[in-house]
């Protein structure tokens, strides 16, 4: 049966919508999505630093950088020229047998940035896959070193991992998006993160009862991202790591939202002072160019797998692992973040953000405002209708998101004052004239 997306909020669209897209929308599944009754999706046709430049000639001000991904702005020039580049020299060759040299010097320069002996990269080519690799790496590393029965993990309420298998096991399933996959995917102990007394012990309770079957716990470090904006402090992590070395669990951080200067330091295992055993990173890794992730475990992760029994390597190996392409631009993207100021432009818009959004506090519905290194969020009581709060950021010239009952900025890093002032009085302005 032909069931056509509706184009009938045309005007979000644009008032004649390129035929590529009248043509093509009735083919493509959209990501979180109900087809029946999403806006459809805006055509672009360019993109410039903070701005997305529509099909009809509008251009919006870009308040979350494709996922937060799109660190130092769209079209970078150095970025475009290392990728250009290198797609004229070596686009892609597998990675079994054959090596090139963005990949291995990705891997040291990565290497370098991470502390202590973060030193082992393992390439893939999305957040959720480096997620299931690190998952692997720690029942395995278990399963080397002889220890059996080490096969669930521990995670947390409000965590997000990813949408593959694996990776969706461990987010929380119940204040999640994935519920409705509970029943299929393996059981693990989802904890809230101990940040006081009582929520300690009972991590502590529950570590003491089923130690024996806890290869690892993960966590993304300072921000909890897609299962609502949630931040903890580094004290937390703190008991994290001691709670995994006592209770022989290894300590996975992903990072795949706060790496490279989200939250304000580079990673934020190095604002937080604790070094996980493992470590995932994808998203802003290539600059939101091209799709690269990287695991990244501690030496002591590494030599359980070292030995003359085949039967103890790593058995995974996606066929774009460390894509040339990639490599290339997560290595010009390293380059920015030591030539260019981009900690101090986190800085600089974290102060912005928390002094703009500040006065949401004071409207209706309006339940908390908080902001973090270049986050910033308005927790709303609920949205009851997401897709006119979505369009009037659109009538705003804006391009903002919301999910759940939240209101986000994830802004490039290279946006200009006047660029982040109209996406903050976008929401001031939307947020006023919503019906709570
Ligand atoms: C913390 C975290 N982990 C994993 C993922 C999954 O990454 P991907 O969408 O590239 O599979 C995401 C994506 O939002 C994320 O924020």
């Amino acid at each position: 049966m032909h069931r056509p997306v509706p184009l009938k909020q045309a005007d979000v669209a644009g008032p004649s919508p390129p035929k590529w897209l009248r043509e093509g929308l009735d083919h493509v599944w959209l990501p979180y999505a109900q087809m029946k009754t999403a806006l459809p999706p805006l055509p672009v046709v360019e993109t410039r630093g903070s701005r997305i430049k529509l099909a009809d000639g509008r251009e919006l001000i870009d308040g979350i950088a494709s996922w937060w991904t799109a660190c130092h702005g769209y079209n970078h020039p150095h970025i475009r020229r290392a990728i250009e580049s290198q797609l004229a020299q070596l686009p892609h060759v597998m990675f079994g047998g054959l090596a090139h040299e963005q990949a291995l010097t990705l891997a040291r320069r990565l290497t370098a940035l991470l502390p202590d002996d973060l030193d082992r990269v393992f390439f893939s080519d999305s957040g959720s896959v480096a997620v299931e690799v690190a998952l692997k790496m720690a029942v395995q590393y278990a399963v080397n070193r002889g220890q059996r029965g080490k096969t669930r993990f521990v995670s947390f309420r409000y965590g997000y991992h990813g949408d593959t298998t694996g990776a969706m096991a461990v987010s929380d399933l119940d204040e999640g998006m994935h519920a409705s996959f509970k029943a299929a995917l393996p059981d693990h102990f989802i904890a809230d993160l101990p940040h006081n007394e009582h929520s300690t012990m009972q991590l502590t309770a529950s570590l003491e009862r089923h130690g024996d079957e806890i290869a690892a716990i993960i966590v993304e470090p300072l921000v909890q991202g897609a299962g609502g904006m949630v931040f903890h402090q580094a004290d937390v992590l703190r008991t994290l790591r001691t709670l995994a070395d006592r209770y022989g669990a290894l300590l996975i951080f992903d990072e795949i939202f706060t790496g490279f200067g989200r939250t304000g330091a580079l990673f934020a295992c190095e604002a937080a002072a604790v070094t996980p055993d493992i470590i995932t990173l994808s998203k802003a890794l290539t600059a939101g160019t091209l799709p690269l992730a990287a695991t990244i475990a501690r030496n002591k992760v590494f030599e359980a797998f070292w030995s003359d029994d085949a039967g103890k390597a790593l058995m995974h190996g996606p066929t774009f692992m460390a894509n040339a392409l990639g490599c290339a631009a997560a290595n010009a993207s390293l380059d920015l973040f030591e030539h260019e100021p981009r900690l101090r432009q986190v800085d600089a818009i974290s102060r912005q953000l928390a002094t703009e959004l500040e006065p949401c506090r004071e409207l209706p519905g309006v339940r908390d405002v908080r902001v973090k290194g270049a986050i910033g969020v308005v927790e709303l009581d609920r949205i009851a209708d997401i897709n006119t709060l979505r369009a009037r950021f659109v009538d705003e010239g804006v391009f903002i998101r919301p999910f759940g009952n939240i209101v986000y900025l994830t802004p490039s890093f290279t946006i200009s004052e006047g660029e982040l002032a109209v996406l903050t009085h976008a929401i001031r302005k939307v947020l006023s004239g919503r019906r709570a």
